[in-house]
């Protein structure tokens, strides 16, 4: 291949030779490359037969102007458009088979003079800043069966990279990997994961691991522009079934406005609205006794409100993770261990809570007094027939 270079265009070395390598073995489809510099592995796709056509990105109008002199210069300049993006800014919705992206994955080096020169080296303070731009935007413009390659060096920090790859819920095969004095550089062919490619298929993007419990993961994303929880089932986990009992029961339960409201359902997971509250605890420490009163009284009615549909919630007397409160409202989420019973215990649970030595200490320093067995006493009364007058006796002597 012939190329010409120009002073401030990141000349190819090393990292681009082991790269053009595998672009003739993978490139497919219709190719996106982005930071494309002198046009190596774009001219590269260009010359694959499977490749139908290829669109050169990069943030630097002299490389542009450069990629398209040697794309020419190989006769390939029909089959390759240029465009000029800050990684995915400048292309829309439009999706591609196959992502190139020779990223600069170095920790930055301020004895770089020339800003653009340092663009293509430097990969920010610690090197791994700009592919983790790349990798949390590329999925929106990789269709499902579609492929990423990438490479980065030891210094860039492979852990970091690794997990970055699984936050982001894909896929990755090391498909080459040198040794370079120093460094090793590393290439990393990336896909989907079956679950990201069936999230996606909702019309979810942006999808990131969230949480991971005992029995569940959970993911963020975003659906029709609003925040979402995703949740699904934790591989590790040897529980069965649960993620359809919670879909069951969470559907149960929005009926009566309790839960966050469940949109989607699948049969490995489902999607519900994303509560942007604090947990109770960490709301309980820092609200005032007003606002501890208020929070406590909605969580009681909901407890309630449970009881009465014969539903109970499990885990109401440790409820620390399970109950989020956005702006003076409560939200109770994970129903995966709800059921009916007989005879629900939710009020007398969450009663419990409230009268452990934790929380009625942080509620008595709020000037909020707490009368364990005065409290214990009211709850086995509300028990014997689940009066809302027993559970305002209740409330009510948590006021005063
Ligand atoms: N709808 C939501 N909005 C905001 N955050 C959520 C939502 N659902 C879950 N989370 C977050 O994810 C964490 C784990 O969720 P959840 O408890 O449902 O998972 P889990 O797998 O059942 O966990 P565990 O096995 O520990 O009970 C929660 O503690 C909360 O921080
Ligand atoms: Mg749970």
């Amino acid at each position: 291949m012939n190329l010409l270079s120009d002073p401030n265009v990141y000349e190819p070395q090393e990292d681009s030779f082991l790269m053009q390598r595998l672009v003739s073995q993978f490139a497919f489809g219709s190719v996106l490359e982005i930071g494309a510099g002198s046009g190596i592995l774009s001219i590269t796709a260009a010359e694959k037969k499977s490749v139908l056509s290829v669109l050169a990105c990069d943030i630097n109008e002299k490389a542009l102007v450069l990629a398209k002199k040697n794309a020419a210069l190989n006769s390939v300049e029909k089959k390759i458009r240029f465009a000029k993006s800050d990684l995915f800014s400048n292309l829309g919705k439009k999706r591609f088979d196959f992502i190139i992206f020779n990223p600069p994955y170095l920790p930055a080096d301020r004895r770089c003079p020339d800003d653009m020169m340092e663009k293509a080296l430097s990969g920010g303070k610690k090197g791994h800043e700009t592919l983790e731009r790349f990798l949390i935007s590329f999925s929106h413009h990789l269709r499902p069966e579609g492929k990423a390659l990438i490479i980065f060096s030891s210094l860039t920090g492979k852990a970091k990279i690794d997990s970055l790859i699984s936050e982001c819920v894909l896929e990755k095969e090391e498909v080459a990997s040198e040794k370079l004095g120093f460094e090793e550089l590393y290439s990393y062919l990336i896909s989907k994961s079956a679950l990201l490619k069936k999230i996606e298929f909702c019309g979810i993007s942006s999808v990131r691991k969230f949480a991971k419990g005992h029995r569940g993961i959970v993911y963020s994303g975003i659906l029709r522009g609003r925040k979402v929880a995703i949740k699904a089932e934790n591989p590790d986990s040897k529980a069965i079934g649960r993620i359809q009992n919670e879909e069951r029961m969470l559907s149960i339960v929005n009926a009566k406005g309790i839960g966050p409201k469940l949109l989607i359902s699948e049969n490995d997971f489902f999607v519900e609205k994303f509560v942007e509250g604090e947990k109770i605890l960490e709301y309980l420490s820092g609200c005032s006794k007003k606002e501890a009163l208020l929070v406590i009284s909605k969580i009681l009615k909901q407890c309630f409100i449970l009881d009465k549909m014969g539903i109970g919630k499990e885990e109401m007397h440790h409820p620390i993770k399970h109950v989020l409160v956005p702006k003076n409202r409560a939200v109770m989420i994970d129903f995966e261990r709800a059921h009916f019973a007989k005879s629900p215990s939710n009020v007398t649970q969450f009663c419990q809570f409230i009268c452990s030595s934790m929380i009625s200490g942080l509620l008595s320093e709020k000037g909020l007094k707490i009368d364990r067995n005065s409290i214990l006493g009211l709850c086995r009364e509300y028990k014997k027939d689940y009066s809302k007058e027993k559970l305002r006796t209740i409330i009510t002597s948590i006021g005063n």
